[in-house]
């Protein structure tokens, strides 16, 4: 690949690397007609759950009905209020709706992008209050709050101490979204060691989706759990609520994994602490020569307590979109996660929040830029990157007006 075309992100290559391996996979499966179910899954499974050092896995169709499978299997109830951040692909709260529940929102932290346990706190101690029965209740929706998911964006968990801390004191359930998080560590302070994501609230959701750092060859995702009955209600309700075929104890659906994707997702887990591992060499790269080039953009921030796996690396500019232009005019990909905060979505144009509400998710939203990122990205790409970002910040510090001007014409 020419330095002159830089992909956002390449999937061609790795799956080019493991063709053999994944053909394999495929004749297997067409050889023996095992599509659905099996030991193909049940093996993922099991390695799944040991790469995540959490006791159970239950693999499922995708991210989104892994967190909504998780929050059903939970105890989260038709009527209830989950709490997130407005900071997050919309699949997070589309699972709280459709899990019946009703999405409340909690402000970023300004440097991770991740859930601020200040801003849950606050709107645990003034935004809900106790009813007769002494049920936590939100003050806006007036409805109880069972449930908070705290999303662990870009690779980075958030301060899963601190929220977990909250959960506790006020009897909520904390379902982690690691949907782009396979891998990533964080260093529990209260426990003195590190922790996997996917191993700390009373379950997780995975997302398997094409670009994750583990990725299918079509729709998959995963739960995981601690916790063995939660694990067994995942089953349940992912196979039409039966445990027994016929049997059904509850509705459920049909979320299930298929088997060809559970033998490429088992065939990749193989290589994903490698490629994890080059995404934070490739990381370290990029903060090493945007150091070295004066800083014109701001870098990714990673607390002491956490090992990140770089899903996405995200910087941050004033003048984002004039960045995205001239990276665009040097044939560099670049994405936005995400352009608009989801309170202020059309979807959500219900749930009756203003601009305004959220001011560190909107102020970042509107600064953010995700630079090229994947395993087999390059020092040759890396440098092409940074070269053109200092380019443009110098062209911006001498010419603003040209610039600006440029920008509203495009
Ligand atoms: C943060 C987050 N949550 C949930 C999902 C949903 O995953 P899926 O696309 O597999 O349904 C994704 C992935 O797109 C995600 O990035």
């Amino acid at each position: 690949m020419s330095v002159s075309s830089i992909p956002f992100l390449d999937l061609v290559t790795p799956h080019l690397e493991l063709e053999q391996e994944l053909t394999k996979v495929f004749q297997q499966v067409v050889r023996t007609a095992g599509f659905i179910g099996g030991p193909m899954v049940e093996n993922f499974e099991k390695s799944f759950a040991a790469f995540c050092q959490s006791k159970q896995c239950a693999a499922v169709n995708s991210g989104t009905d892994a967190l909504r499978f998780a929050l059903t299997a939970a105890g989260v109830r038709s009527g209830d209020v989950v709490v997130t951040v407005p900071n997050t692909f919309i699949a997070t709260t589309e699972a709280i709706s459709q899990a019946g529940a009703l999405p409340e929102f909690v402000d970023v932290d300004a440097r991770t992008y991740n859930m601020d346990p200040e801003k849950l706190r606050e709107y645990l101690e003034h935004k809900c209050t106790r009813d007769s029965s002494g049920r936590l209740i939100s003050r806006r929706s007036s409805r109880p709050v069972t449930a908070v998911i705290p999303v662990h964006l870009y690779g980075q968990m958030a301060d899963m101490d601190a929220i977990l801390e909250l959960a506790d004191e006020y009897g909520l359930i904390v379902i982690e979204d690691a949907c782009q998080a396979h891998g990533a560590q964080y260093f529990s302070r209260k426990q003195d060691r590190w922790f996997t994501a996917g191993a700390m609230g009373r379950a997780a959701a995975f997302s398997f989706y094409p670009g994750k750092n583990l990725g299918a060859c079509g729709e998959a995702g995963a739960v995981t759990t601690n916790d063995e009955a939660l694990a067994a209600k995942v089953r349940m309700i992912r196979d039409h609520g039966q445990a027994k075929k016929y049997y059904h104890d509850v509705e459920g659906y049909n979320g299930r994994l298929d088997s060809l994707q559970a033998g490429i997702l088992q065939v990749k887990l193989q290589y994903l602490a490698q490629w994890n591992g080059q995404r934070r060499e490739r990381a370290a790269e990029y903060n090493r020569l945007f150091e070295a080039a004066g800083r014109p953009i701001t870098t990714p921030f990673e607390p002491s307590w956490s090992r990140a796996v770089h899903h996405l690396y995200v910087v941050r500019s004033e003048n984002r979109d004039g960045l995205m232009a001239a990276l665009k005019d040097q044939g560099i990909g670049t994405g936005i996660h995400y352009p608009i905060p989801l309170h202020l979505q059309e979807a959500y144009h219900f749930l009756n929040y203003t601009r305004g509400a959220f001011p560190v998710t909107e102020k970042s939203a509107a600064e953010i830029v995700s630079l090229p990122m994947f395993p087999h990205l390059t020092a040759a790409q890396q440098a092409a990157v940074v070269d053109a970002t200092r380019r443009f910040s110098e062209r911006e510090s001498t010419e603003p007006a040209v610039l600006a001007a440029g920008q509203r014409n495009s």
